[in-house]
């Protein structure tokens, strides 16, 4: 996998203005970016940013509009991430968890495999880049507390390997970023212990420029990684004892 240097490249990040997405916009900057393209549904909220090398944009990963208008704007994109996500329902026993169910494909893999497919030819046109996806461990494992969203990040796992596959010979690396618990308010409820999103965004930058495919951010993650690769039914054993009475797999 190419690796792409952060200082002086031209970055875009979705869902930038809270969670893992700031902190790698913020991140993005500190290492010496040339200019973030910073999109959130909101993009006011990113004003207390002060860097000259920020532009907000407003950018809705569910608006196929919105996309398209944003890669007009971002002729000379060089990374984007992939980072704007949402966990929506604890099960699926009520009705509601399917609409639930969904939003999160919508959200988690409707949303990168469009912005994807209208960024894709801007990298190619401007001699390659990077894209980053932000899955989890839950992608390649189901964690059965969150079991529509960890589905959802299974088919971004997914669409990572297809994007990876089929870009490369227009010189864009994919990066699949595997993410365990991390600090932000998506896991507010979640009672274990967490990564810092500063720490996870640094780790992610540091996979991109050493060219690792799969990046493991967090020491969580690192462990599953590992376990996962030895034996993927081990993995589901121990997410699926997260949930009581749960019998043997
Ligand atoms: N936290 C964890 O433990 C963890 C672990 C593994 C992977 N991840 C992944 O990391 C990514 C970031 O999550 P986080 O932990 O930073 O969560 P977060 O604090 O809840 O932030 C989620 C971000 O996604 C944005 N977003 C949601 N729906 C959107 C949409 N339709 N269009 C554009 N932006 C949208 C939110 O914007 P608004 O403010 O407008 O809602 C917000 O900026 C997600 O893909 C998540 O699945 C998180």
């Amino acid at each position: 996998m190419t690796a792409l240097r952060i200082e002086g490249t031209t970055a875009l990040v979705t869902g930038a203005n809270r969670g893992i997405g700031r902190a790698l916009t913020e991140a993005l900057l500190a290492r010496g970016a040339g200019k973030v393209y910073a999109t959130a549904r909101n993009p006011q909220a990113l004003s207390t940013v002060r860097d000259g090398r920020l532009v907000p944009l407003r950018l809705d990963v569910t608006d196929a509009d919105q996309i398209r208008a944003v890669a007009e704007a971002v002729r000379d994109v060089r990374l984007v991430i992939s980072n704007a996500g949402v966990a929506l329902a604890t099960g699926f026993a009520e009705s509601a968890d399917v609409d639930n169910a969904r939003r999160e494909m919508e959200v988690n893999y409707f949303g990168p495999l469009q912005l994807i497919q209208r960024l894709a030819p801007t990298l190619a046109k401007n001699g390659g880049g990077a894209v980053v996806t932000i899955g989890s461990v839950a992608g390649l494992t189901n964690l059965p507390i969150i079991p529509t969203y960890s589905a959802s990040k299974a088919a971004l796992h997914s669409l990572t390997q297809a994007a990876r596959a089929l870009l490369g010979g227009q010189r864009i690396s994919v990066f699949g970023v595997y993410a365990g618990p991390v600090d932000t308010d998506m896991s507010r409820a979640l009672p274990v212990a967490k990564a810092s999103p500063r720490d996870v965004a640094y780790a992610i930058l540091d996979g991109i420029e050493a060219g690792q495919a799969d990046i493991f951010p967090d020491p969580f993650a690192v462990a599953f990684g590992r376990q996962f690769e030895a034996s993927p039914k081990a993995s589901e054993r121990q997410l699926a004892a997260m949930v009581s009475g749960a019998p043997a797999a």
